[in-house]
């Protein structure tokens, strides 16, 4: 429902990765169809492209990172320098807007009713607090994730996780020991402090709001996450669904590859792609290129730049096997990749699980092959893999025969129809909540409700 403007102002403030913009630019979107004027304010690194969202106003504060920092592979590391270099910077930021806009009169005069900025963002909540503002943090993960991620120090401090036990951690349901070891095997001196910092910041704002959960998704967590942290809890639903058009994509997306899947038949290619942090080595590239070769389907595979470790692109793959790459698929940098999952041609996606891709994945009904790296991946796996029984998980084994018998069971097995069957209804549940009385629906109303009460 498109509304006129109503007087108020949101300040939006995106982490700069991929998956985290993506959430809050459609969050941007959706306010903005609801009468709320929209300012982003951005890192210099990773900023998002000002000219396609021509409605909002953006405004870049200066993040201090070195050119070796955007670089840095440790994300955790990124996310925490990134919290230390911005915090005076945004700060002289919110406080300029917050004067000018109590300056203006007449029309011009709107109020900035609140902050909007990833859970991730640990300084926001006290300086949001000091300005008399009210702070509300959007997360990009699942609410199981978000919950169950605290747990993480605990987990670490009991250090009784044999590496290859595949039983569950009541901890943290359904994580099995091993996806916990890959966890905690990550750098972890400076995620404790972080972790809790996150906590105790969203335990103290306004709100926490979940651009692509639903109760569909995540109920039981939902219902936890409510009586543990006893703010208002927000989960909007698969918000990218709400609004086509314009893209918050940071890479240009190749669009030969729609014309080339327009050229497959039904149902017969698989999107190989890892969103856009996972690097890999290059034996791991061979090895991905060899199962899709072996698996004798069409596919289409997205390889970022930089993604493969030590080289630019793809250029150390042996010229016979490039040939045999190109005669059964197709390469590209990057995609769009919602069209991409929406084309009739996809039979199903190798994915490394990242929300925003298990998400998009489910609402097109197309199956997965769980591949996850780290971080929430593992978790949203076993989800697809184990709980709603979308996908078969590889197990992190990134082995070519593993690839090719996953990609044919998925494409040529009744196995696969099987697994299609349930995420035709997974997709049907989900989509329905966005509809008039669904759970997404409801909890945007309120969402907007609450906001407008500030
Ligand atoms: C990161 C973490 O990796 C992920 O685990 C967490 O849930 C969110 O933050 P990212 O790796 O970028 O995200 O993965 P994901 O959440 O899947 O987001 C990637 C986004 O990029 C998706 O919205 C996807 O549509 C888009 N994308 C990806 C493209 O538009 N084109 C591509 O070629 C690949």
């Amino acid at each position: 429902m498109e509304k006129t403007n109503n007087g108020l102002r949101v300040i939006l403030f995106p982490l700069p990765i991929q998956g985290c913009i993506n959430p809050m630019l459609q969050l941007a979107k959706i306010l903005h169809s609801r009468g709320f004027s929209i300012t982003v304010i951005h890192t210099s690194f990773n900023a998002p492209k000002a000219s396609c969202h021509p409605l909002f106003t953006f405004l870049k504060i200066e993040d201090g990172l070195s050119e070796i920092e955007t670089r840095t592979r440790d994300v955790t590391l990124r996310l925490t320098i990134l919290n230390r270099r911005c915090e005076s910077p945004f700060r002289d930021c919110l406080t300029k807007l917050l004067r000018s806009s109590d300056s203006k009169t007449g029309e011009e005069k709107q109020r900035i009713c609140c902050l909007i900025d990833d859970s991730q963002w640990i300084f926001t909540q006290a300086l949001a607090k000091s300005l008399n503002l009210p702070r509300l943090a959007l997360i990009a993960t699942s609410v199981s994730f978000f919950r169950g991620h605290f747990v993480l120090p605990q987990l670490r401090r009991q250090r009784c996780l044999p590496v290859q036990d595949s039983e569950q951690v009541k901890e943290f349901l359904p994580h099995r020991k091993k996806d916990i070891y890959r966890l905690l095997a990550e750098k972890t001196e400076i995620l404790d402090d972080y972790l809790n910092r996150i906590y105790e910041t969203a335990k103290a704002s306004s709100g926490l709001i979940f651009g692509s959960s639903c109760e569909e998704l995540d109920q039981d967590s939902l219902t936890q996450a409510r009586q543990e942290f006893q703010v208002p809890i927000f989960a909007i639903g698969p918000s990218h669904t709400r609004f086509t058009g314009s893209s918050s994509s940071l890479l240009t997306p190749d669009e030969t590859c729609i014309p080339w899947l327009d050229r497959q038949e039904d149902k017969s290619v698989i999107y190989a792609s890892f969103g856009s942090l996972v690097t890999i080595r290059e034996s791991e590239l061979l090895e991905i290129a060899w199962g899709l070769i072996n698996s004798d389907r069409p596919f289409l595979w997205v390889v970022r730049v930089g993604s493969v470790n030590g080289t630019k692109w793809i250029e150390e793959i042996p010229e016979e096997v490039m040939e045999m790459l190109t005669e059964k698929g197709k390469i590209v940098k990057w995609a769009p990749q919602l069209d991409v999952l929406k084309h009739r041609a996809i039979g199903g996606y190798l994915t490394h699980n990242g929300w925003n891709s298990t998400v998009e994945s489910i609402c097109e009904g197309v199956p997965m092959i769980c591949l996850p790296f780290y971080w929430d991946q593992m978790l949203n796996a076993r989800f697809v893999s184990e709980v709603w029984m979308v996908g078969l998980h590889l197990e992190n084994r990134i082995e070519r025969n593993e690839i090719e018998n996953a990609v044919r069971r998925l494409l040529l097995e009744t196995e696969g129809e099987a697994i299609r069957e349930r995420m035709e209804l997974l997709k049907e549940k989900v989509g329905g909540s966005i509809k008039p009385n669904g759970s997404a629906y409801r909890s945007l109303e309120h969402l907007v409700d609450h906001i407008s009460s500030f």
